[in-house]
């Protein structure tokens, strides 16, 4: 399974992509926000994050019309090569994925809450898949369960007459809250999760391992004084 940061934060994607694990970034208008991103800077902070990461960039378009979304793909997807353009799972969405597969842009359709919802992005020829996770669970939910009904339908077609350049689909497990979250999608197959930078600092530690280091280095300090 593929690390992607959750975020727009460039200071948290130097210092994740510096830890040799980040294979992509994903943002969205509400983490865009949270930066305090201003409209018209968006472009050249999406180019940003395109520099410091060696993968997939997500960047979302906010339009609700099929032709608007293709419009603004367009737009996206001249801002540097690794940029992926983000579509929510919705009519003109598909319509609007459609095209852009066509063109050679790749997708990545988020918001996507269902099997159904999957399968109609991976036939539009979405390159992504972005089940949410976290975001069922606050509605006292299963999303991990959710989300494995996704890793499993999709898995079980061949959809890359529909991608660009006829790559396989990869599910994104999204809304990710936890180290365990992040467990269980890598165990049923998730092919990416994409997580905020919280959350993947947690991913790397474990008490034990603490505790195990404060010993070999007490101990060493007995060794130096021997
Ligand atoms: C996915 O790409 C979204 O940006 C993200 O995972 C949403 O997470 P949230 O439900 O924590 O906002």
């Amino acid at each position: 399974m593929k690390f992607f940061l959750d975020t727009a934060d460039l200071a948290e994607i130097e210092e994740a992509a510096s830890w040799g694990v980040l294979a992509g970034v994903t943002t969205n208008p509400t983490l865009y926000a949270r930066i305090g991103g201003k409209l018209a800077d968006f472009p050249r902070h999406i180019e940003r994050i395109c520099e410091l990461v060696d993968g997939p960039v997500s960047a979302e378009s906010v339009a609700m019309t099929r032709d608007e979304i293709v419009r603004d793909g367009r737009e996206l997807a001249q801002i540097a090569p690794n940029v992926v353009v983000k579509i929510p799972t919705m009519v003109e969405g598909l319509a609007a994925t459609r095209t852009l597969a066509q063109e050679g842009i790749p997708v990545n359709m988020t918001l996507c809450f269902s099997v159904p919802q999957a399968i109609m992005a991976a036939r539009a020829g979405a390159r992504y898949i972005s089940p949410f996770v976290g975001r069922f669970d606050d509605i006292s939910e299963d999303g991990l369960a959710q989300l494995e009904q996704v890793v499993q339908a999709v898995g079980n077609y061949d959809f890359s007459e529909n991608t660009v350049g006829g790559q396989r689909v990869e599910i994104i497990a999204a809304s990710v809250r936890s180290a365990h979250h992040v467990a269980q999608a890598a165990l049923m197959g998730a092919d990416i999760a994409t997580v905020p930078f919280a959350t993947l600092k947690k991913c790397v530690q474990h008490p034990l391992t603490d505790r195990g280091l404060d010993a070999f280095l007490k101990d060493w300090e007995k060794v130096q004084k021997a």
